[in-house]
């Protein structure tokens, strides 16, 4: 360590092979006990904590000090390390055997006391949001911020060996690809124009590639202005990378590594290569294109069964585009009525309009509603697609498909908690690939990029766009999913400025549109573009995961909170007129 007039020693890395060593410590008085007149003071500092002691007996001076202590005064002491009498070593400390009594002691700083106790596990989030900068000397949030350190080391380390360059890209800029609301800034010099603040590097790592730089990565930060939940921040981190000469499996490859060398760091052990699932293959068995795949609970299709019933109302669902999936709940015919209609709710809450159920009987009798509308070896068909056996229960939807494989994947991880399936100790990563270039959005009546418009569409399937056959044009996309999350997305890449044209066609934007926003980048596909493919991790999930907590906050120093606040600072603040003016913007919270 530098060592320094205030410090030269660690508190947490004293230990006996220190002893009588005159050392000087700086840290935080943590805990003050009186026993019996002898002061003991738990220094800590980010090592740890080591025990000073104060009596009256030995040093007045030290101890008159010792008695204006109070919690979280930051102190400076020097003197010798001592072995602790044997009865008394703390086996909680890894310096529990020793002890220090200062010879001499100067207070740096007085505290007020904290709003909260440090270690009080009930404290609202709010509050440690509030004073995150005391939150953050907990040890678990300092465990967390190490953790993000040595994982951040870990992927520079490996992408450095891998001969990538790492390059900054910036951060006023235009508008980006990736389909969420921008924020925007607004421009003092340029009256009535505005920045974008960039949702990924996207277009500037492309644009590296045609630049030559072959191999770019960037632990970059992202603005996206969307919906928070736990696991997303309105800013958050990539590990974002692209490459030049490659193709998918080249950055499957390439990106296994990094995941392996991040892991390691987290202490954790994983070996590539990782399954690699169709997307079809993952909603089908799965109802997700992030599935979890620590336990079982696979979807079946009865679709093909039930249009040969007299099932109308689903018959009628599935000739109109519709599909149906089940799930077997083994041991699911003990659910109360009352359960079966909570479970019911459930799925209505997820958009179900029904949930249809058939309950397998111990007595090797079934019950349900549907089963007025099929014949017995209809029935029979059914029981033995869904390989349900007696005790068992199932679920079953019949809408459009999006709508269904969204109900039934979350049905499938509601029970997969309910029923404690999923083993925690597992550390499942799979590759979902063929994505769909583009995915049919009501809302906006038309076809949206699944990915972002950059993204190759299979060349196979050329000719179905250029037929207006969108919904069945793949593309060359690939995630990473870890546990059920996605951990990172990416692509290969457009290269041709023709290509280019013909999928912003299909995306509904007119040619000037195209060119307004990305005319630069089609231009600069014009002048020599390498063949380029990348992907980018998101670093606070993956910190996250590692860490095993749920929340994405609990790993980002100062986050916001769900309404996109940071409580400490209060960001956002309010503008004052003059600066609005300047910027030349009006806003009605203002009277002017
Ligand atoms: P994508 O949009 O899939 O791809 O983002 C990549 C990864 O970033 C993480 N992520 C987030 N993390 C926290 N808060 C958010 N709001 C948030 N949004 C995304 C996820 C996600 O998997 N430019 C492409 C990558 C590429 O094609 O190379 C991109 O940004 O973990
Ligand atoms: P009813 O004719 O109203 O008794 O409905 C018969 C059964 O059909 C009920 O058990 C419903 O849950 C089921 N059902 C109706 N529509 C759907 C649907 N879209 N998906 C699954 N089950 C359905």
């Amino acid at each position: 360590m530098i060592t320094t007039k205030l410090k030269n020693h660690n508190c947490g890395e004293l230990n006996l092979n220190n002893l009588n060593e005159e050392v000087t410590l700086s840290g935080w008085a943590s805990t003050i006990r009186d026993l019996g007149g002898i002061l003991f003071v738990e220094l800590r500092d980010r090592t740890g904590f080591f025990q000073l002691v104060a009596n009256p007996q030995i040093n007045p001076q030290v101890h008159k000090v010792f008695e204006k202590l109070r919690s979280e005064y930051v102190i400076c002491v020097k003197g010798k390390v001592t072995r602790r009498p044997e009865e008394t070593y703390n086996e909680k400390y890894a310096t529990g055997q020793v002890e220090m009594y200062p010879e001499s002691v100067e207070i740096l700083s007085e505290a007020k006391t904290l709003p909260f106790v440090l270690d009080d596990e009930n404290v609202s989030e709010d509050v440690r949001l509030k004073y995150r900068y005391l939150d953050i000397r907990r040890e678990s949030m300092l465990h967390n911020l190490t953790l993000r350190h040595k994982i951040c080391q870990a992927a520079r380390n490996y992408l450095n060996g891998e001969d990538f360059l790492e390059v900054e890209t910036p951060i006023l800029i235009k508008t980006t690809p990736e389909g969420a609301r921008d924020y925007l800034v607004p421009s003092r010099v340029q009256e009535g124009k505005f920045y974008a603040l960039p949702q990924s590097p996207q277009i500037f790592k492309q644009l590296l590639m045609v630049g030559g730089i072959e191999r770019y990565y960037q632990i970059a930060k992202c603005f996206r202005d969307e919906d928070l939940r736990a696991d997303r921040q309105p800013e958050f981190t990539q590990i974002d990378l692209e490459m030049s000469f490659v193709e998918q499996q080249d950055v499957i490859k390439c990106v296994e590594g990094l995941i392996v060398e991040t892991f390691k760091a987290a202490g954790v052990e994983v070996k590539p290569p990782f399954i690699q699932m169709p997307w079809q293959e993952a909603m089908d068995r799965y109802g997700s294109d992030k599935p979890d795949t620590r336990f079982g609970l696979e979807l079946f299709d009865i679709g093909d069964i039930i249009l040969e019933s007299n099932f109308e109302i689903v018959k009628n669902t599935l000739q109109n585009g519709g599909i149906v999936r089940g799930i077997r709940i083994p041991g699911g015919a003990k659910f109360s009525r009352k359960d079966i209609d909570d479970i019911t709710k459930l799925a209505v809450s997820f958009g179900a309009k029904a949930l249809a159920n058939i309950i397998y009987n111990e007595d090797g009798t079934a019950k349900s509603p549907v089963l007025k509308f099929v014949t017995e070896d209809q029935a029979k068909r059914i029981q033995e697609r869904a390989q349900a056996e007696a005790g068992d229960i199932i679920f079953f939807v019949a809408d459009k498909p999006k709508l269904v494989y969204d109900i039934m994947g979350r049905l499938r991880l509601y029970f997969g908690k309910r029923l404690d399936l999923i083993d925690e100790s597992k550390h499942n990563l799979l590759w979902v690939v063929d994505f769909p270039m583009f995915e049919w959005s009501d809302e906006e009546g038309r076809f949206m990029a699944m990915h972002h418009p950059f993204t190759s569409p299979c060349l196979e399937d050329l000719d179905k766009l250029d037929s207006g056959d969108l919904g069945n044009v793949k593309s060359v996309a690939y995630d990473i999913v870890y546990n059920g999350t996605e951990l990172g997305g990416g692509s290969v890449r457009i290269h041709s400025s023709e290509v280019q044209k013909k999928i912003f066609k299909a995306l509904g934007l007119t040619e000037e549109e195209a060119v307004e926003k990305f005319g630069f980048m089609v231009n600069a596909l014009q002048y020599g573009t390498p063949p380029h493919a990348g992907l980018a991790i998101g670093l606070d999930r993956l910190v996250a995961l590692l860490c095993r907590t749920e929340s994405i906050r609990d790993v980002i120093a100062f986050p916001k909170n769900s309404g996109a606040k940071d409580l400490m600072s209060d960001a956002p603040g309010e503008a004052s007129l003059q600066q609005l003016r300047e910027l030349h913007l009006k806003s009605t919270a203002h009277k002017s």
